[in-house]
């Protein structure tokens, strides 16, 4: 760059400018050039501007590309806002401290591309992308997920080493239009690579792929000379079957007058006979490839594609792939690793997928922009209907900019910069034209240049549908709202006006212990026709892998320092505020179905069980009645075998012959046990795993576990013993050797992420359930018994809490019984917490199981024998809330290895709880490592406890599963191993 002149890229300040949506950059285009291209990925010079205008200096560092700098070690970090902008300025305008990255290295360019097109590649760069090549300027970027190429050409010289400096800009007015809720970042983020072509070369290659066979290939050539040279041509190769020239639309073309020669156009074409259809369940890809040929038939270039063939229509209110009304069971997914912030690797995104696909989801919301490009690949060949989302959200400013005409250009080449880039895939059955910026005429521009260019698939936007669902406005072919209440959802559906599928674009919000509901949604979504499904919010909790001792990210070099969803000591899972910002929406960025390393939340087996692809439907004298609840394949690809788990008894096992069944078939199978007269409650499963290598899964892997009841539990009768004393202290608490405190009145958990934004944890606070004052009112011994009397007093009111602890055969038997005032009308739960003795390490339970799970949130954990070491069983949601409950236990035990211990029998299936750590611990701590685990156990069981429900973002749980006032009775027996 010389002294003299002012660099033309820096002096336009494009970073303020949003018409300048890009200078100098070629059209977006479906070829991949992937194959034989030179990456330029690796360590880069680099160095930090505190401003895009300001000098660059002589001192460099280095950082590696694709990364972000903010987890690389500079002084800018990331930092995390939902809504707000993280700056004042009002759309364009951004501050004056704009951090700008420089990024600089050598390239040689191959001397065997001279005569070539040399074109360079930068994968994704935010928010703004400057590029120079020896000091000249060759071309601006924005749209901050999607590639920016340049044609090189002209200022590379083959054989020789050029100098690329990319400059980054953090702040400019794209930023106002990539508000998502997630961290703010800087730098490039996919990667850089060079590659050359013929000068005359592919310049997009247009599949419609149809499920009755029909292949259309529309072809689009270019020459870098201007004019195409005389006698080019195009062939095509489908799995071997050769494509034809489509002669009718060459002679159109030929007697069109209006068509120039330069058109560069041609069209093949192919009937395919017997065609595998392609859809979620049965992902069947052709390999296409196309040349271009010149006159003398020499290839020129060509492109590879794996395409599929099927239809995506709407009929009626229904959304249909090959005319099939199929449920979509969606995830939201960013691009997201808590080692890089935002680079993922193919690796990263395949093990995503295949995660997803072993716990029944079938569909992806690129939540909210494109995603990489590799993901798009993946969905294709493992099954996933792609909602593709165009990176427009502009959530703090969202009512000025979606009229303003200076955002025009902006929205429409982001729409369709993703369209042209994606629209081979038969993965995306939706373009969504991005997430929550208002409803204006730049929305109807994008839709409308869609709709034109590919009216082969459905546009959504969810803020289209301003004047209700039934009118999802010009911009939406979809009703996709988000955390709508269902009853809304099924009044629509019921209401005899719904035009337009709904399927809801986010529901039931992730965050923490969450997810409550989730089965009462899909058996509505099943039941009703109109409702079709919808997409969790989210995939990802998006806490960065950080280092205690300096609060820096620890970046790449932190691989390996986690697991089971836990940072390694001396790290934590950072989220909003831990970075040193003072304005941040903490811990809302940890609200994903799986944890920052990928590990399961336990709603994921929740999931599994309700996308089950076989189900029992009932149990009749005949035998059990199965039903396959796919939309497009048969059983075949699934195994079974029967469980028939004994409360009072074991668990016997025999292997299932799965029924031939075609979609939404059902038959009735003989029961495969005699069921023995005693064992007491019987519980039927049938194991459900895959009988062959899935791409997505070994041979073996668990599909889902329906179960039914065989017979239930009968009562149980206890001998009260007057010989054997009951001790209580002087407060009236029991004396047991195995016991350190209670069993005392518990109306309180550590507040769940829910709990809290939902304004119940508020509530909890202002009753003082999480302190009340005991007060004993009377104890009454007699032989063998004793009653105790206690008043559990806050601002909220008395609770009178009875606690009858009598000596039985074998045991204790402990009645309780409160009664909670008016006031308390929703509580977190009721029911007594004690303490154990160190050194009871192993819980087996029967009941469900064995992953966690709540009153609304347990329809995938199957009532049997379970038992996991007390460690496990603890689930460790980033900011520390209730968690590690078991739903319906009829009885457990906590023992030492030597197998002493105590077992507690429960009159009827209870929500149980045992953990190391008391509410009050989990309340006090910010995240996971700071908890402190105790020696013994904290057990907690629970006449009634409150649903999760999803208020953190969205609707609670039911009224059905909340706690009421009143009486509350409840009674076990605890017996000494
Ligand atoms: C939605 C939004 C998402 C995310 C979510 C809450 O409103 O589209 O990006 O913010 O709420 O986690
Ligand atoms: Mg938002």
């Amino acid at each position: 760059m010389t002294d003299a002149l002012p660099d033309p890229l820096i002096a336009l300040r494009p970073w303020e400018a949003p018409e300048v949506t890009s200078w100098g950059r070629l059209p977006m285009n479906a070829v991949d050039r992937r194959a034989g291209a030179v990456s330029l990925d690796g360590d880069w010079r680099f160095q930090l501007l505190p401003a895009p205008d300001a000098p660059v200096g002589e001192g460099w560092s280095s950082a590696y590309v694709p990364g972000v700098w903010t987890m690389q070690g500079t002084d800018d970090l990331p930092r995390y806002l939902n809504v707000r902008m993280p700056f004042a300025q009002f759309p364009p305008a951004v501050p004056a401290a704009d951090p700008t990255g420089v990024y600089e290295r050598a390239v040689d360019v191959p001397a065997e591309w001279a005569g070539r097109r040399i074109v360079l590649q930068v994968g994704a760069a935010e928010s703004v992308l400057l590029v120079h090549v020896d000091g000249l300027p060759v071309g601006i970027s924005k749209d901050s997920h999607l590639a920016a190429e340049f044609d090189l050409s002209g200022v590379v010289r083959p054989g020789e080493r050029t100098t690329v400096r990319l400059t980054v800009v953090k702040w400019s007015d794209a930023s106002h239009i990539e508000d998502q809720d997630q961290w703010w970042h800087g730098g490039i983020t996919r990667s850089v690579l060079l590659y050359a072509t013929d000068p005359l070369y592919l310049a997009d290659v247009t599949v419609r792929a149809r499920r009755d066979g029909d292949l259309r290939v529309d072809c689009l050539v270019r020459d870098s000379g201007g004019a195409l040279p005389e006698g080019w041509y195009v062939s095509g190769e489908l799995d071997g079957q050769l494509l034809t020239q489509d002669a009718e639309f060459d002679r159109a073309n030929a007697e069109d007058e209006r068509v120039s020669g330069f058109l560069g156009e041609a069209r093949l074409r192919a009937a395919v006979p017997d065609v595998r259809t392609w859809t979620a369940e049965t992902p069947e890809l052709y390999g296409l490839t196309v040349r271009l040929h010149r006159a003398d038939g020499t290839v020129a270039d060509r492109s590879h594609h794996r395409i599929g063939f099927r239809d995506v229509e709407i009929t009626g209110r229904d959304l249909l792939v090959n005319g099939e009304r199929v449920f979509i069971r969606g995830v939201n997914r960013h691009d997201f690793h808590p080692l890089t912030g935002r680079t993922v690797s193919y690796d990263d995104m395949r093990a995503d997928l295949v995660l997803l696909k072993r716990f029944g989801f079938n569909a992806i919301r690129t939540a909210h922009y494109p995603n990489d490009p590799a993901l798009y690949d993946l969905a294709d060949e493992l099954g996933f209907y792609v909602v593709d989302e165009a990176d427009i959200e502009s959530h703090d400013h969202a009512h000025e900019i979606a009229d303003d005409p200076r955002y025009l250009g902006a929205f429409v080449d982001r729409v369709a910069r993703m369209v042209l880039r994606d629209k081979n895939h038969p993965s995306v059955i939706i373009w969504s034209l991005g997430n929550e910026s208002d409803y204006g005429a730049n929305h109807d521009a994008a839709a409308g240049w869609v709709r034109r260019h590919d009216p082969t698939r459905p546009v959504q936007y969810e803020g289209a549908a301003k004047r209700g669902w039934a009118d999802p406005g010009l911009a939406s072919d979809i009703a996709c709202p988000m955390y709508a209440p269902l009853q809304d959802c099924l009044a629509h559906a019921m209401s005899g006006t719904q035009t337009k599928p709904l399927i809801q674009c986010e529901y039931s919000h992730a965050m923490g212990n969450s997810n409550g509901t989730l089965a009462d949604h899909w058996a509505a979504i099943e039941a009703t026709p109109g409702l079709q499904g919808g997409f969790i919010w989210e995939f990802w909790d998006h806490g960065i892998l950080q280092r205690v001792n300096d609060g820096r990210p620890a970046g790449r070099g932190g691989a390996g320092l986690y697991g089971n969803g836990v940072a390694a000591p001396g790290h934590r899972w950072a989220y909003g505020g831990d970075f040193g910002e003072t304005d941040h929406d903490g811990a809302f960025i940890a609200d994903g179905v799986v944890f920052p390393d990928r590990t399961p939340k336990p709603v994921m087996f929740e999931h599994r069980e309700i996308a089950a692809p076989v189900r029992i439907e009932c149990f009749r004298h005949e035998g059990v009645v199965l039903s396959n609840h796919q939309h497009f394949r048969g059983l075949d690809w699934l195994s079974g075998e029967w469980q028939l788990a004994l409360a009072d008894g074991g668990t016997l096992t025999a292997p299932a012959e799965l029924p031939d069944l075609r979609p939404g078939e059902t038959a009735a199978v003989p029961l495969p046990f005699e069921l023995p007269e005693d064992g007491g409650e019987a519980w039927l499963t049938l194991r459900v795993t895959t009988s062959r290598d899935e791409p997505w899964a070994p041979r073996g892997t668990v599909v889902c576990l329906p179960q039914v009841r065989l017979r239930h539990a009968s009562p149980v009768k206890h001998a009260p013993v007057t010989h054997r004393a009951v001790e209580v202290d002087e407060d009236g608490l029991l004396i047991h050797p195995l016991l350190t405190a209670g069993p005392t009145l518990s109306l309180w958990r550590a507040p769940t992420d829910n709990d809290e934004l939902g304004g119940m944890a508020a509530r909890w606070r202002d009753w003082g359930l999480d302190a009340l004052t005991r007060k004993v009112v009377a104890v009454r011994r007699e032989p063998g018994r004793v009653a105790v009397v206690a008043d559990h007093l806050g601002p909220g009111g008395a609770v009178r809490h009875e606690q009858v602890f009598t000596a039985v055969e074998g045991g204790l038997l402990v009645e309780e019984c409160a009664e909670l005032p008016e006031t308390l009308d929703d509580v977190a739960r009721v029911g007594s917490v004690f303490e154990t003795v160190a050194g009871l390490n192993l819980l087996e339970w029967f009941g469900q199981g064995p992953w966690e799970s709540y009153p609304d949130r347990g329809a995938g954990a199957p009532v049997g024998h379970h038992s996991l070491p007390v460690d496990e069983l603890f689930t460790p949601y980033l900011r520390p809330q209730e968690s590690g409950g078991r739903h319906g236990v009829r009885r457990f035990t906590l023992s030492a290895p030597d197998a002493t211990g105590l077992a507690v029998r429960l009159d009827r299936p209870r929500q149980v709880s045992v953990t190391r750590h008391r509410a009050a611990d989990l309340a006090s701590a910010a995240h996971h490592d700071e908890l402190v685990s105790r020696a013994g156990c904290v057990v907690h069981i629970d006449a009634a406890h409150r649903g999760l429900g999803t208020a953190s973002c969205g609707p609670d749980t039911f009224a059905s599963y909340l706690v009421p006032a009143g009486v509350h009775r409840w009674s076990w027996t605890l017996r000494v191993l």
